[in-house]
């Protein structure tokens, strides 16, 4: 479990971040959403310990983080991973060399062990075989597979992952977050997923943090967001007329229940009087 205490940061005296809380727990993932500039990945980086925070703090199964120093800090920094915005991986290494490099920084393991573990998270991301390939061979969605694999190499408890889905096409996309989802279950990771891809939300949102012009506006489940009356969150979830009416829909189903900002008549070309009321049959 990840706690975030009441973080702020500023840059050259602008405040991006202020007054965020939350709990992140193990076994779920844990999405940051919002729009571009809204803070995700510098309260990531506040979160691993890349950032400093002014203010507040972050502690990993109760263990306050922000003050640690030294070898305390390093021993929780091994047992996170990270997939950054943009896979970050090495162009001039291969991809067994790439997922190897954790492996060598933090363990005194033989070659031949390493080795058996990069082929264990290559067969787990499925890309069996593709050892010898250097990045620039692969496509998007294999570079997104070598950065989760690099990522998990090292056992993590703690799974960052920021934008894992940018420049991939939907069905890509669902197989990471997919895959994600899955390793976040197997291993029982506490999983942070900066996304603003509103398939992810719907697919693998556990929890739901919303930031907004670096503020928290609000938190909850995936089903949660159905129901939310956030005006600002649906505006963002719901960008399009269209999914704004599947909203309404699933709301209808859920409840029974016509929402009340919309006009569902308009919607479904109903008027009130052609409705059946239940057992007026
Ligand atoms: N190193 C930095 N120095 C100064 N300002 C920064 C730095 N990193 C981020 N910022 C500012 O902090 C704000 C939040 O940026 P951040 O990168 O967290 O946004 P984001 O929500 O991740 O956006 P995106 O969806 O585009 O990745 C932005 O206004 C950005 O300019
Ligand atoms: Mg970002």
């Amino acid at each position: 479990m990840i706690e975030v205490k009441n973080i702020k940061k500023s840059f050259d005296g602008r405040v991006v971040i202020e007054e965020v809380s939350a709990v992140m727990k193990a076994g779920q993932c844990n999405l940051i959403i919002g729009a571009s500039g809204s803070g995700k990945t510098v309260l990531q980086k506040c979160m691993v310990g890349l950032f400093e925070p002014d203010f507040g703090e972050i502690l990993y199964n109760g263990q306050n983080f922000t003050a640690m120093k030294g070898e305390a800090k390093t021993e929780i920094r091994k047992e996170i991973g990270m997939l950054f915005q943009g896979s970050a991986l090495f162009d001039s290494l291969t991809v067994e060399e790439n997922i190897m490099f954790p492996l060598s920084m933090f363990t005194r393991d033989t070659h031949k062990k390493k080795l058996d573990r990069v082929n264990e998270v290559l067969d787990r991301v499925n890309l069996t075989g593709v050892n010898r390939k250097y990045p620039a061979e692969l496509s998007g969605g294999m570079k997104k597979r070598v950065a989760l694999a690099r990522a998990i190499v090292l056992n993590p408890k703690y799974l960052f992952c920021d934008e894992p889905n940018s420049g991939l096409d939907p069905q890509t996309s669902m197989v990471i977050d997919r895959l994600i989802k899955e390793i976040t279950l197997e291993f029982n990771m506490t999983t942070v997923v900066n996304t603003h891809d509103m398939n992810s939300v719907m697919e693998i949102g556990d929890y739901i943090l919303y930031m907004y012009q670096g503020r928290k506006e609000w938190e909850g489940s995936k089903k949660d967001i159905i129901f939310s009356k956030n005006e600002r969150l649906n505006s963002f979830i719901f960008a399009s007329e269209f999914l704004q009416d599947a909203k309404d829909m699933r709301m209808l189903e859920e409840t029974g229940r016509i929402p009340n900002h919309r006009n569902m008549d308009e919607m479904t070309g109903y008027r009130e009087t052609d409705r059946k009321q239940p057992g007026s049959e």
